[in-house]
This record gives structure tokens, sequence and C-alpha cells, in this order.
């Protein structure tokens, strides 16, 4: 499996290379992953806003949950512990916020620069259990191309902007 990740790996490298724009490389590497992982039925971003929610950024897959309040969801779980957090069955995680109703597993990686949250990778499955240890270590390596391939990962999201 380590060799796969091996391959997507140089592939990412490959398609990020030569731009440097933050939007531009999150949603091809949205993109990406969400066509060359298996069944993977959404991936993408949520950003960081300054009050803590996460907000929808590049996907791919099915429209998803525009804002994610503080602390909630996988994705409130990976920013807040800033470490993956993979739920094999996202029924038995309490908190899991439904976006897509066929999503049956998934893995979220926080994106952090220093000590400032950007945001959070959020991949999803329609298959119980799609993330092991390999795909954890594999999808990680996989976002820190992303990171590395742009000029300031931090967005800072003003939340007043939005209100
Ligand atoms: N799974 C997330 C919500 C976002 S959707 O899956 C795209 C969560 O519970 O954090």
């Amino acid at each position: 499996m380590s060799d796969s990740y091996d391959l997507l790996e140089a592939q990412a490298r490959a398609l990020l290379a030569g731009e440097r724009d933050f939007i531009a490389n999150a949603a091809n590497f949205a993109a990406f992953v969400y066509h060359e992982l298996p069944d993977v039925n959404w991936a993408g971003f949520y950003l960081a806003a300054r009050d803590g929610a996460l907000v929808l950024g590049p996907f791919c897959g099915r429209p998803a949950c525009a804002r994610l309040p503080a602390g909630r969801g996988v994705c409130g779980a990976a920013a807040r512990e800033r470490a993956t957090v993979v739920v094999d069955d996202v029924n038995a995680f309490g908190d899991h916020i439904a976006c897509d109703s066929a999503s049956r597993s998934e893995i979220v990686v926080p994106i952090v620069e220093g000590k400032e949250l950007v945001g959070v990778f959020d991949c999803d499955s329609p298959k119980p259990a799609r993330f092991g240890e390999a795909d954890r270590a594999g999808i990680e390596r996989l976002v820190a191309v992303f990171t590395a391939s742009v000029e300031r990962p931090v967005q800072p999201r003003d939340a007043s902007s939005y209100s």
C-alpha cells in the first residue's frame, strides 16, 4: 500500500508544481484525491475562521455543510486535537455531522502552521473502515505535499466578513 502512496505523492507533487496559489492548489488537490483514491465519495477542505468555525473550502463530491461550528464534528475534533482523526463508522461517532448520508467512514487531517490552525482536509468513504493505518500515513504525506506547495498556507478567515 505504501508503494501506491509513493506514486500518489509524486503525482500530487507534479500536479501542484509551478503554482503557489492556495485556492488553485487546494481545488486541484481535492480533485486529485477524490479521483485517485478508490472508494472516496467526498474530499475537500474546511478552513479555519477566526471564531473557531470551519468554513467549507475547495472540494469534490456532493454539496456539503457550509460551516461547521467550532469544535463540532469529526473535523472539529481533528482541529481541536491538532491530530488526524480516523473514524471507521461515522454512525458510531456521536458528534459526526452528516453531509452525505452515503458516508460510512472518514479521515480528517489538520493543517497547522506554527500554532495556528489553517483548516482541515476531510476525506469520506461509503465503505466502513475504509481508511487504515497505511491510508492515515499516506494521506498525511499527501496533505504535507499540498501545504508545502502553497505560498502561505494560512488563509485567515474573518468571521465578520461572513455576517
Ligand atoms: N464529516 C464532517 C462533516 C463534513 S462532511 O463530511 C463533508 C464532520 O463530522 O466533521
